[in-house]
This record gives C-alpha cells, structure tokens and sequence, in this order.
C-alpha cells in the first residue's frame, strides 16, 4: 500500500541525464585553475555546457558564485536539468540555449534568463567553455570572442580548455590523431592553432593572460577583457 506522504509527491521527472566519462577525469585539474582566475563573486556563464557534469561539480564549490549553464543542443539542456534535479545547487541557474553563432546571442541573454536570476544585480564577470572551438566550425571560435567582448566587464574573464596546436604542432601524437578523426567526422572542425585564437580574442580586447598545460596534452587559456 502507498504511504499517504508517498501518494502525494509528484512523480519523479523522466532521467535524462547524459555521461560524458572525460568530465570525471578533468573537472579536478579544471577547478583548481577556475579557483585561481574567476572573480570572486558574480555570475560565471557556462558556454557550451554539453551533459551538465561541470556545472553541478563546479557549481557548488565555486559559491558564493553563480553559475549559468548553456547549451544550443536541447538535449544537452535536458541532460543539464536532470542533473540538477538529482544534485542541486542553490547557485545553479537553469541552463540557456546559446549557440555562439548566432551573431546576437549575447544580446539575447538577458530576455532568456529564469525570472529568479537578477541580471542587472549578478553582472556576468565570467566566460568559461570546456573542449568546444575544436568541435565545432571556426565561426564559433569567432562568435565565442565577439559575444564575450560585449557581455564581460573591463577585468572580467574568459577562460577556454581543450587541445590547442602551438606554433603549427600538434603538442601530442594522440592530439594528431584526434584531430584527423574530429576532421573526418566534420571538415569543419579540428583542434585549432593556439596563436590564431589568440589572435581573435585580442581583435576583440579580450588580453591573453596565460596558458597553463593540463593533463592529456590539454590546455588552460585565460583572456581577460581590457
Ligand atoms: C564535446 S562537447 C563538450 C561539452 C562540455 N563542455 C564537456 O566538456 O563535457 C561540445 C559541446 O559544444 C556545444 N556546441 C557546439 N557548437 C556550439 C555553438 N555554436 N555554440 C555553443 N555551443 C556549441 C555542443 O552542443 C556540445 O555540448
């Protein structure tokens, strides 16, 4: 027999959280260096959050910072409120559909932001997008930039993570390997040349910091905006 208190719970949502093994393996190594280079309190705006893992790991251990999760892919942003769900997080907003190639989505931000979430009072000071400009045609390395140049404050930080060719070499037999497969998946994609992002972001006043080597032949790149 149901217990009354049972009876009258609503039904648990469908699970649709998705796994993506390689958040467990890096999302250590990527938070010590998130401690060291977010500002210390503001909205920290998730580009790309794919399945949700880093945001409700990050979430909770970057308080009293907000984090806001992201992703074009509807099936991401189910993946990401089931996460939430079964782990919450006070300063974990609902994700956004942003896809950074569409020319305004940084002016779009605001009209797509849950009604509990006070943009005007929580300033995103934070750009950080985990293993996506090599996934994804090069219009979305330039519309990453442009996007993050309008939406940070002067000081305010964006912070990238994946593979990088430096100086026109991959860093890794296993890097080359990787980016022949990502470009025979997709011709428009591949593991991109550190300088030429470089080069973008500083076109659009967002200064290169520094670039910190991470396990697997990763990287760290910090910007933060003039
Ligand atoms: C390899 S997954 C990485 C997801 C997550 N950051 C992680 O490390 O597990 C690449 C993600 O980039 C997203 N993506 C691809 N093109 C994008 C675009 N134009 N704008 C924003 N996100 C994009 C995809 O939807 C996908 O979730």
């Amino acid at each position: 027999m149901l217990n009354p208190i049972d009876s009258d719970r609503a039904p648990d949502p469908p699970d649709q959280r998705q796994y993506a093994p390689a958040t467990q393996r890096n999302r250590d190594p990527i938070l010590v260096v998130l401690q060291r280079v977010l500002p210390p309190t503001g909205t920290i705006l998730e580009i790309s959050s794919g399945t949700g893992e880093h945001a409700v790991y990050f979430a909770p251990r970057l308080s009293p910072r907000q984090w806001l999760p992201s992703d074009p892919n509807p099936i991401a942003r189910h993946s990401i409120e089931s996460w939430r769900w079964h782990e919450p997080a006070e300063n974990l907003c609902a994700p956004l559909a942003i896809d950074v190639c569409d020319p305004l989505w940084a002016e779009n931000i605001a009209p797509q932001v849950n009604p509990q979430f006070n943009l005007q009072s929580n300033l995103i000071q934070a750009i950080v997008n985990i293993n996506m400009i090599h996934i994804a045609p090069w219009a979305a390395c330039l519309g990453l930039m442009a996007g993050a140049a309008r939406i940070l404050p002067t000081g305010g930080v964006l912070y990238l993570y994946g593979p990088y060719q430096q100086q026109g070499q991959h860093t890794a037999e296993s890097n080359a390997a990787f980016d022949a497969s990502l470009r025979q998946q997709n011709s428009d994609w591949g593991v991109r040349e550190l300088e030429a992002v470089v080069e973008v972001a500083e076109k659009q006043g967002l200064q290169w910091q520094e670039t910190i080597a991470m396990p697997a032949n990763n990287l760290s790149v910090v910007f933060c905006r003039l």
